[in-house]
């Protein structure tokens, strides 16, 4: 397909103000948002979202896992859409752009393709993933995994949040469970924008990181299992304390980690303590261990390493354990082609530009299995990310967004 001319820029001021009106859905308490999956905000989020579709001329599809799919029609009515998009979920003490930014900024492409009166051949569908932050219901990346064959449909409705409440009964109470099948879409290509998540673009002064792989992951949920005693007198010797479990494999998750410098990292992140009172040795923990490599030798070894550690801390202290796999991704090479439209596409708009592993999970991993895919990152401030104080410049933004339209025309292909 011909490149589109160098002058065609996304607006700056547009995008940046629909992610401000977005961030007043489900604010945080520092700045951020808590507009966690399948809450009232989310579809509070999505409302909003497909009003501004249809303003724009989109068609909304909604598929049975939440998925939303905004269509503008291509020339050519047998061409296959190009897909672009993120999540508009947050962490529970979220940033205003991880994921949001790669949503509206999708839109915002659609917006600039309406003003220039420009045509492509194939449609382009900008999509909401439904939970990619896997916080309120483990794994992350759900729907995105279930569309592209990954998970079970079932099995993912049966995921349950830290009350008990099933994805399938939050999906059909919020209203946003749709009647479209699953992956029953095919994809040209998939180009997901996201804000970096980390310092190197920063540090670098670069624009745009490329992102040419994704690191793998690996999430354990530990349970320790002790007893429950009074923290007075239960003699030291026989105390069987699961708080004690639980701080050894937090010091042996960084320690494995560190082993494998600058190849992993590894943290635990999610911990819960009960009875978690003051006077009582805690007799039950439940804390996620969560693992990241592009290596995949590295990160079954590493797991290897976690288990078989566990069951020695455990051994030392009398106490008991179970270990379940609840997240899963082997690293991710992208699509080359997508990645060099991606590439040329910030060469030729004149921005800075590095290749780039990505340290986050991000939908564009799943998607790459079931057709060609690449991500666009931009920095953020101090790689800070997770946390409500994330930031970007409306600067960032716009070259991330500029760089995802040429991507994305380029290979929809501009009609004459
Ligand atoms: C998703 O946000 C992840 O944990 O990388
Ligand atoms: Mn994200
Ligand atoms: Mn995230």
């Amino acid at each position: 397909m011909a490149a589109p001319g160098e002058n065609l820029r996304i607006n700056a001021d547009r995008l940046w103000d629909s992610l401000m009106e977005m961030a007043q859905i489900g604010p945080g308490v520092a700045g951020g948002n808590n507009r966690q999956t399948l809450t009232d905000v989310d579809s509070e989020g999505r409302h909003l979202f497909k009003r501004w579709c249809e303003e724009a001329g989109l068609a909304m599809g909604v598929d049975q896992m939440g998925t939303m799919f905004a269509r503008r029609e291509g020339s050519d009515p047998e061409a296959l859409p190009v897909y672009v998009g993120s999540h508009l979920d947050t962490q529970p003490t979220g940033g205003k752009y991880d994921g949001v930014l790669g949503v509206l900024g999708g839109l915002e492409i659609i917006r600039s393709l309406n003003d220039l009166d420009i045509k492509t051949k194939h449609p382009i569908v900008v999509t909401n993933w439904t939970n990619e932050e896997g916080t309120r219901f483990a794994p992350a990346m759900l729907a995105s995994g279930v569309f592209a064959g990954v998970h079970e449909q079932e099995w993912a409705y049966q995921r349950k949040d830290a009350a008990g409440k099933t994805f399938g009964e939050e999906l059909e109470r919020i209203g946003w469970k749709g009647e479209e099948q699953v992956g029953s879409r095919k994809m040209h290509a998939f180009f997901e924008l996201h804000i970096e998540q980390g310092p190197i673009l920063e540090d670098e002064c670069i624009d745009i990181g490329v992102v040419t792989h994704g690191q793998g992951l690996k999430w354990l949920e530990v349970t320790l299992t002790g007893k429950e005693s009074h923290t007075g007198s239960t003699p030291m010797p026989k105390r069987r304390n699961a708080g004690l479990g639980m701080a050894r494999v937090i010091e042996l998750v960084h320690e494995i980690a560190m082993d494998y410098q600058p190849e992993a990292v590894g943290a635990v992140g999610h911990m819960e303590a009960h009875p978690n009172s003051r006077n009582i040795i805690a007799g039950r923990t439940v804390f996620t261990v969560d693992i990241r490599s592009p290596n995949k030798a590295v990160l079954d070894e590493m797991d290897e390493r976690i288990r078989a550690g566990i069951e020695t801390v455990c051994e030392a202290l009398d106490i008991s354990f179970g270990i379940e796999l609840v997240g899963h991704f082997d690293p991710v090479t992208f699509d080359e082609g997508c990645v060099r439209a991606v590439r040329e596409a910030a060469e030729r708009l004149g921005y800075s530009h590095r290749d780039i592993v990505s340290g986050a999970g991000h939908d564009a991993c799943w998607i790459n299995r079931v057709a060609p895919t690449a991500m666009v990152m931009c920095p953020c401030i101090d790689g800070l990310s997770h946390n409500e104080a994330e930031e970007i410049f409306k600067d960032w933004a716009a070259a991330g967004a500029d760089v995802l339209f040429h991507a994305v025309v380029e290979t929809a292909g501009i009609v004459d």
